[in-house]
């Protein structure tokens, strides 16, 4: 896959095309400006890309560092920035969405029409009680009311938690009671392999005890599946939003107002709620969309296949994309419902001409083969993006040569939930492309890759990935837990002398001879799988909370197409051993998984072993089952406390 060797010898170059580089929104003056003064940098990018009610005095406060506060003083409603502006600038007729459903139906909706139903939510969501500050639950495909409900919330200064529709009962419920959400949006269910899904279910079965601090659930209709009705709490979309009034005033909120939370595995069983707050983050995705993408709104057709319940949904399909008046294609489904090339017909009826997708989808089209998108027209492609893992090489040209017709640019964006914006991509029609690199800080970015020791390795080497100074899209906390912000990303290089703490990102990285980052993999018990982040401890607490298991390690595997695969060793209690054949238990185990998170989560072995490999103090050397997991000769096993153990497991799993 994205091994170190195979990357060292990538030497292909793409310089920008002069006919690309004429009509380029981003050229060279970006990064000088940045160079020249940082701070007046983001100042200048905030006031140009967004509407501020009150303007900013301040740009940056890093006094109680790291807790950071951008352009504090100003004032803004971020969904008036997304919606009322361009209508007010003339562009209301201009389409916002182009919503494509799985089953072939579709709704293009225009600046007016969304904003209209927006505000339509918005005097729904405040007569049900939602003000200020207080948490909404979104649960629902990939439908436009998805997008309505984000902005509704945001429109009233509340704060929304978008909970993936993937996710299962427990899931749900965990996220929100971390949150002590007031509300629940969902759908009754929506479309996916050609089957509907349910979802309203699974809300009833994440409040049946009665107990959570949910006072509504408001139900969008999209599958036409039946559901059970709790009466007053359960209300109909149709019933409430599209009656109510589309007159609704934005009121501006501080710069600073929480916007959203978005649940992020860690190395923990628990997930961490990641905060984002509204002025800073809408800047600089705003600023991104727009120079990483090459947005010319008047004529593009974006389209990023990320979920809204991703914070690539949030940032480049909601915030970026809307605050700069794009136009874009929404999908509800699978790239491969009803047929391999679903993707690629959507691309040629909307005339997509900018793609942002992630490796692991384009890895599978490899594996389909080139005839499925040569069925159709891709020559309105423009611009390619990649996002959630390193796009290893071979992907890399195989997406240049079959999407984008050897021509276009590949925008290799790096960045994570805590991050909300991208913090390292080639800008186009400036950067010479590097196949397998996102390459190079965007201006305004400032990020270093250093040793254990916290010094800068030098050039050719490998370390650790750091964002060294604050920037205006980063996450302000974890909901609830400053202790727990402090300690994950601020504690590993906390500066000290007067030296503000370096960002720790968890993220391994080279730079290579010209300084160029590559991205090598996470460095901790985080997985990335399909371009999803899973947590080992959070798949093994799932485990161990099935009556067979005593114990469970659980590791992420190289896959071909999903990048990583989630991999378990179990021990099963002996008063079980007889219950099932270890095929059985395996298969009861990973059902099991998925039910408590979500398939996501499924594992794809489960491997029942008598016994696990610990070093004295009790750690599992998670390294030495990633060699079985992959099929290789198992490592140094000196540092076992029983350092027969690995024989064991290998003899039992031939
Ligand atoms: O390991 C990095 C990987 O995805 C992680 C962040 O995951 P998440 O918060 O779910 O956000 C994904 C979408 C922004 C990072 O720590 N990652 C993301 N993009 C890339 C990447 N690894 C290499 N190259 C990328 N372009």
């Amino acid at each position: 896959m994205n091994s170190i060797d195979s990357l060292l010898h990538e030497t292909r170059r793409f310089p920008p095309a002069p006919a690309f580089v004429e009509n380029a929104v981003a050229g060279p003056e970006l990064a000088e400006a940045a160079a020249a003064d940082r701070l007046a940098f983001w100042g200048d990018q905030s006031r140009q890309l967004l509407s501020w009610s009150t303007p900013f005095t301040q740009t940056l406060d890093w006094s109680e560092a790291p807790f950071a506060k951008w352009f504090a003083d100003g004032k803004l409603n971020v969904a008036y920035n997304c919606l009322d502006r361009h209508v007010e600038a003339g562009n209301g007729d201009r389409i916002a969405l182009h919503w494509e459903g799985e089953p072939g139906d579709s709704r293009s909706i225009t600046y007016e029409e969304l904003t209209a139903d927006v505000k339509r939510a918005a005097n729904t969501l405040a007569g049900l009680g939602v003000g200020h500050g207080d948490r909404v639950a979104i649960y629902l495909p990939m439908i436009p009311e998805a997008v309505v409900a984000m902005l509704a919330v945001a429109r009233l200064g509340a704060i929304h938690s978008v909970v993936f529709g993937g996710f299962s009962a427990d899931s749900l419920r965990a996220r929100i009671d971390d949150a002590e959400a007031k509300l629940v949006i969902t759908a009754d269910g929506g479309w996916r392999k050609g089957k509907v899904f349910p979802l309203k279910n699974a809300v009833d079965a994440a409040l049946a005890d009665g107990e959570s601090t949910v006072e509504h659930v408001l139900v969008v209709r999209r599958g036409e599946n039946t559901v059970e009705w709790t009466e007053g709490r359960d209300l109909w979309w149709h019933d409430t939003v599209e009656e109510a009034s589309d007159e609704h005033e934005a009121e501006a909120f501080d710069a600073e107002n929480p916007l959203f939370i978005l649940y992020t595995s860690g190395t923990t069983g628990k997930p961490k709620g990641i905060l984002h707050t509204s002025g800073g983050y809408l800047t600089q995705t705003a600023y991104t969309h727009k120079n990483v993408f090459d947005l010319h709104p008047e004529t593009d057709v974006y389209w990023c296949t990320a979920d809204v319940g991703w914070i690539t949904g949030h940032s480049y399909v909601v915030y970026g994309p809307l605050a700069n008046g794009a136009t874009q294609v929404i999908y509800e489904g699978t790239p491969d419902t009803p047929h391999p090339a679903r993707w690629w017909e959507v691309v040629e009826k909307y005339q997509v001409s900018i793609f942002y997708s992630a490796p692991t989808a384009i890895r599978s089209f490899m594996k389909i083969g080139r005839q499925e998108p040569q069925k159709y027209d891709l020559s309105s492609i423009r611009l390619l993006g990649s996002v959630g893992e390193p796009i290893n090489p071979e992907a890399w040209i195989w997406y240049r040569d079959i999407i984008g017709a050897g021509a276009a640019p590949i925008v290799d964006t790096w960045w994570q939930t805590e991050t909300g914006g991208i913090m390292i991509s080639a800008l186009p029609g400036v950067t010479t492309l590097k196949p397998g690199s996102a390459q190079v800080p965007l201006p305004g970015i400032s990020v270093d890759v250093l040793n254990e020791d916290g010094t800068p390795v030098a050039n050719g080497e490998g370390g650790l990935l750091v964002v060294t100074e604050p920037w205006p899209s980063m996450l302000r906390g974890i909901w609830g837990d400053p202790e727990r912000f402090v300690e994950t990303y601020w504690s590993k290089f906390p500066g000290g002398d007067g030296e503000p703490p370096q960002y720790f990102a968890g993220d391994g990285a080279r730079k290579d001879e010209d300084g160029d980052i590559w991205l090598l993999g996470r460095v901790d018990d985080v997985m990335n799988v399909s371009g999803h982040r899973l947590s080992t401890a959070e798949i093994e607490s799932a485990l161990v909370s099935h009556p067979w298991v005593a114990e469970s390690a659980v590791v992420g595997a190289n896959d071909e197409t999903t990048g990583q695969a989630v991999v378990a060793f179990v021990i099963v209690k002996a008063s079980q051993a007889d219950v099932a054949t270890a095929a059985e238990a395996a298969d009861v185990l990973r059902a099991h998984v998925a039910q408590q998170i979500g398939a996501i989560a499924r594992p794809r072995q489960v491997f029942i072993v008598t016994e696990l490999p610990k070093t004295r103090s009790g750690k599992i050397m998670r390294r030495l089952l990633r060699d079985v997991a992959e099929g290789r000769e198992v490592g140094d096993t000196t540092t076992l406390a029983d350092t027969n153990v690995m024989q064991i497991i290998t003899d039992k799993l031939k």
